[in-house]
């Protein structure tokens, strides 16, 4: 399967996807987490992108669609993968389609993380992930088991420095200008299917997962 993950900001693209993904055996490729790992590593690509994700505005479609290029061609992505925060411009979805063609494939579904605005505050300003795995915890929603630690390395859990209440204003802006005519534009093709993912984790997750609309 070939799968994208579309939704706003805290709406669990980075809480299912590692569900999906040990049900289905497929490769989660996140261009946040790919771009946070190299901003902290200060690689060429992390220098150009820093600003803007702080800003919680779009890096260049031409940075990202070149780490999805790259990130495609690793074995473990040959027989699937979930997308997860990209594709999040009309013009990265039309070189994800160029991709996919030279390679014979195509998406079979887009997963639209639909919850409204209002919730997402709370998702946002509660959060603590373990930066390596790109795992996610919430105080309140998902706390870990020891607090301050990732439940299965034990290491520190950090903030996202993005998320703050003011740059999830802009982050939402960006949402809904760029990334909802994405939604758009795969609607035409017929392959989207609607989350309800304002719902508790495990029944978002039960949606997932036996809704056969999604997988067929
Ligand atoms: P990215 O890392 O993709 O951030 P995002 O899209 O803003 O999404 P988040 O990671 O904030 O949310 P999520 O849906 O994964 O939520 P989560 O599951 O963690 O991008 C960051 C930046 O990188 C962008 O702003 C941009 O600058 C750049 N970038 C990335 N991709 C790009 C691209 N393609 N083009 C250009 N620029 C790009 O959940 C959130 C919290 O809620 C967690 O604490 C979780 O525990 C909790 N939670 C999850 N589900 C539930 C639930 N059902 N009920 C209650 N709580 C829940
Ligand atoms: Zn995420
Ligand atoms: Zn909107």
């Amino acid at each position: 399967k070939r799968l994208i993950l579309v939704g706003p900001p805290g709406s669990g693209k980075g809480t299912q996807s590692p569900i999906i993904k040990d049900e289905y055996c497929l490769c989660h490729l996140a261009t946040g987490d790919m771009l946070r790992a190299a901003v902290a590593s200060k690689t060429p690509l992390g220098i150009k992108a820093k600003e803007a994700m702080e800003k919680g505005e779009l890096v260049s479609d031409d940075l990202v669609v070149g780490i999805i290029d790259e990130a495609l061609k690793k074995p473990s992505c040959q027989k699937g993968f979930i997308l997860d925060g990209f594709p999040r411009t009309v013009v990265q979805a039309q070189k994800l389609d160029e991709m996919l063609e030279k390679r014979g494939v195509k998406v079979d579904k887009v997963l639209n993380f639909a919850i409204d605005d209002a919730i997402l505050e709370e998702r946002i300003t509660g959060r603590w992930i373990h930066p390596s795995s790109g795992r996610s915890y919430h105080t309140k929603f998902a706390p870990p088991k020891v607090p301050g630690a990732d439940d299965v390395t034990g290491e520190p859990l950090i903030q996202r420095k993005d998320d703050t209440a003011a740059v999830l204003k802009s982050r939402l802006e960006a949402f809904h200008k760029q990334t909802e005519p994405v939604i758009e534009y795969y609607s035409k093709k017929g392959i989207v299917a609607n989350l309800p993912a304002e719902k508790p984790p495990q029944e978002v997750t039960s949606e997932d997962l036996t809704n056969q609309d999604i997988w067929f």
